[in-house]
This record gives C-alpha cells, sequence and structure tokens, in this order.
C-alpha cells in the first residue's frame, strides 16, 4: 500500500507526527511525506521537525507566501506531478491550512482518495479561510477522521454518509501527551526569569495571528491595551507570529510591549515564535492562555490551563463543553474582567473530550487497514479504475 502524507503550515506538524510514528510500524506500507513550504521560515516549519521526530520530507515543494488562490493553486500546480509520479492509494491530509485545501482538490482530481485528520470542525463563519478549507475538504475527501462529537454531528448534518465518519480522537494531543515530559525539562522559564529553583511566579501567554484580529488596527489596537491591562498584575509572554509581527510594526504598536528582565517582570513582552517544546513548556505552567489559535483551545484543554479564546466563536466545542475554554470575543472589558475572574480564582481543570488519550494515531491507521483490506479495497480501486477508463 502507497500512502502519501502533505504537510504544509505549523499546526499541521504536530498533527501529522504521530501518524507518522504510526505508519512506520506497518508492515506493507510505502509511505512518502510531502512538505507544501507554506511554512518556510525555521521557526515556523524546520524546528518543529526536529523537535517532534520528524524525518525530513520526502518533497519541499517551496511554494512560500501568497494570496491564498495564488498560494492554493501553487500548491495544486506543484503537488499534480508528484502524485502521478508516486500513484498513493491514499493521501492523508491534517487541519485546515490552505495546504490542506490544495493537496486534497489536487488528489481527488486525479482519482486518489483522500482521509481527512480532524474533519468536521465548524465554525460556521465563512469570513475564516479555514472554514472554506475545511468545508470542501471535507466534502470531497473518503474518509474523515474526526476529534470530537461535534465534528459528526457537523458531517451528518451535511449530508455525510456515517461510513465516511471515524470518531477517533484528537492527533494533535497524541502529540502533546507525548512530548509533555520532554517539555517540561525545557529552561525557557529560567530565561524569561519566572523560575527560580521550583518556585514558578504566575504569568500568562498570549498568541493572535488571525487576520480578523491582527490586520485591523482598530481591533489589533484595544485587544493589546485589554492584553497590556491585565500585565500589569501578572507578565503575559507573547510569542509573535511573523504575520501579526509585520502589522504591529506597520501600525507602530511596539509601544505595548515592555516588561523587564529584573526579577519581577511584569508587563506584555514579546518574543520570537517558539519552539514546540518550549512554548508547550511555557504553556503548562501558565495561569492563563489568551489566544486566537484553534490549535492551541485543545492543546489548553488537554493540559488544563484555563483559556479564553478571543474570537466570537469556536469550531471546537468540545474545550468549551469538557475543557478549559471560555469563547470571550475582542471586547476589550469583557477580557480584562474575564482574565482577572481566572486569575483571582485559578484552578487547573482535569476534565478532556473523550478519546484525547494519546491514541488517536493508532486508531486511524486501525481503519486505514481495515478498510484497505475489506470494505474499501473496493471502493479505492473503483475509484481509480473508473479514472483510468475514463
Ligand atoms: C496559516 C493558516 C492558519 C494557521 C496558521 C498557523 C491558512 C489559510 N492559514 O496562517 O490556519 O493557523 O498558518 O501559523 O492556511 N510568513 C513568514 N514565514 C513563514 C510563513 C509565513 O514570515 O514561514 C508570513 C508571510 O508574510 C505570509 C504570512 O506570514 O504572508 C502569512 O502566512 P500564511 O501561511 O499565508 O498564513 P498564516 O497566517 O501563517
Amino acid at each position: 500500500m502507497r500512502i502519501l502524507s502533505v504537510v504544509g503550515a505549523r499546526p499541521n506538524f504536530m498533527k501529522i507526527a504521530p501518524v507518522v510514528s504510526e505508519l512506520r510500524q506497518v508492515s506493507g506500507v510505502s509511505h512518502r511525506l510531502v512538505h507544501t513550504g507554506q511554512h518556510y521560515d525555521d521557526k515556523l516549519s524546520g524546528t518543529f521537525f526536529e523537535e517532534l521526530g520528524l524525518p525530513e520530507p520526502d518533497i519541499n515543494l517551496q511554494v512560500g507566501s501568497g494570496s491564498h488562490t495564488w498560494q492554493t493553486a501553487e500548491v495544486m500546480k506543484r503537488l499534480e506531478p508528484v502524485l502521478e509520479e508516486f500513484r498513493p492509494d491514499l493521501v492523508f491530509v491534517v487541519g485546515d491550512v490552505n495546504s490542506t485545501l490544495a493537496a486534497t482538490l489536487t488528489a481527488v482530481k486525479l482519482g486518489i482518495p483522500v482521509a481527512h485528520i480532524e474533519a468536521g470542525l465548524r465554525s460556521f463563519d465563512l469570513t475564516m479561510p479555514e472554514e472554506i478549507n475545511r468545508k470542501v475538504t471535507d466534502t470531497i475527501s473518503e474518509l474523515l477522521f474526526v476529534t470530537e462529537q461535534s465534528g459528526v454531528d457537523n458531517l451528518k448534518a451535511e449530508g455525510v454518509s456515517e461510513d465516511r465518519i471515524f470518531l477517533v480522537g484528537n492527533v494533535m494531543i497524541d502529540t502533546l501527551l507525548r512530548h509533555r515530559a520532554i517539555a517540561a525539562k525545557s529552561r525557557m522559564l529560567e530565561k524569561l526569569g519566572v523560575k527560580n529553583g521550583e518556585h514558578i511566579l504566575p504569568y500568562g501567554v498570549l498568541t493572535l495571528h488571525r487576520p480578523s484580529n491582527v490586520d485591523q488596527p482598530e481591533t489589533l489596537e484595544p485587544l493589546l491595551q485589554a492584553i497590556g491591562e491585565l500585565a500589569q498584575e501578572i507578565p503575559v509572554f507573547f510569542p509573535i507570529h511573523p504575520r501579526t509581527m509585520a502589522r504591529v510594526r506597520d501600525l507602530n504598536l511596539d509601544h505595548y510591549f515592555g516588561g523587564s528582565n529584573d526579577g519581577s517582570p511584569t508587563g506584555l513582552r514579546a518574543l520570537d515564535p517558539l519552539g514546540y517544546l518550549d512554548f508547550l513548556c511555557l504553556m503548562d505552567h501558565s495561569r492563563l492562555v489568551l489566544t486566537d489559535s484553534g490549535g492551541i483551545q485543545e492543546e489548553t484543554t488537554a493540559l488544563g490551563v484555563p483559556c479564553l479564546t478571543l474570537r466570537n466563536n469556536t469550531e471546537r466545542p468540545a474545550t468549551v463543553e469538557h475543557g478549559s475554554n471560555q469563547i470571550i470575543g475582542v471586547n476589550p472589558i469583557r477580557i480584562v474582567s474575564a482574565g482577572r475572574h481566572i486569575l483571582r480564582n485559578w484552578s487547573r481543570s482535569s476534565r478532556r473530550p473523550p478519546l484525547w488519550d494519546g491514541h488517536a494515531a493508532r486508531r486511524i491507521l486501525e481503519v486505514v487497514l481495515q478498510q484497505r483490506s475489506c470494505v474499501s479495497a473496493n471502493r479505492f480501486q473503483e475509484q481509480r479504475g473508473s479514472e483510468q477508463l475514463v
């Protein structure tokens, strides 16, 4: 059996890592890993491959940055010959980035079945590029691997037949559980001046990169102001995505960043993007995480760390129902008040959504191998056969 997996951007790497690791243990599978090059900076890409023990990609399409249309089209153009040459029986795609959509379209147009890992999530907000990517990817993928019950419900409501839907748990949490103990050895907290011996000072973490939050000064500036207010009580560390950094510079908002290393660091403190292990360590010991990322809502839930999501919706409602997440929006008064409430009544949550137990990748491989050997052997071949007839 030939399987090809496609990754492109930072959050894809931790999702594919446990799948690659499971694939290595299965005999009779020839696997290729393709990196589209959507993310190319070492801090957003190379570091993650090293830390997660991912093999060097077999092929890097070196697509780089551009408009959504350009990026999607460029991945399609460059991936097509790779698929034609390798002729995989199945393509794995993960998450909801432009590379996910582009790889799915390319494979399906060649008659190659796609398995989408992290299917079914919906924010019901088509202004998010990821929502478009998720919906199209799910519509045309053959196997839909879902992280939480809402994903199953959404797919069924869209008329997807049940034999394509598999609730398997969360591969991102597989990676987190596998690396948590290693991350605990990171020296990040000492470097930031919040750990002395065994004593850790309270601090918060902020991440922001969604276009809806960072592209407009009317949204970005009040957000930084509100978090700056919280940061008068505890330091808030802000590893900044390049897209956000560019906006901060364009809009001259650097003055919101302060803080010192004098032993009592407070203020909003800007950092370069962090590697996986340093960031995991930072989240795991923080009092509060403020974010607009999808993955971080899930990771804080798995860690039991309170999370305030700076958006008006989430495609991951299990993090609210079964986890430590609150959807707080972007109103500065609400953010400050919710943040203060968490700091005054702090506790770690021990709730976690069903099947977020570290074994999602194993379940995915079980389904793929079972489908291959019984039901879908015919389905895969039918699809390939009909394409050859055309
Ligand atoms: C992408 C994903 C988003 C995901 C995020 C994680 C889409 C539509 N968005 O957003 O879902 O949460 O990755 O980071 O796929 N840039 C660099 N270095 C890089 C890559 C990008 O500096 O290695 C800069 C470029 O200026 C680029 C901008 O970041 O134009 C945006 O990059 P892009 O990959 O288009 O989207 P992200 O905002 O990273």
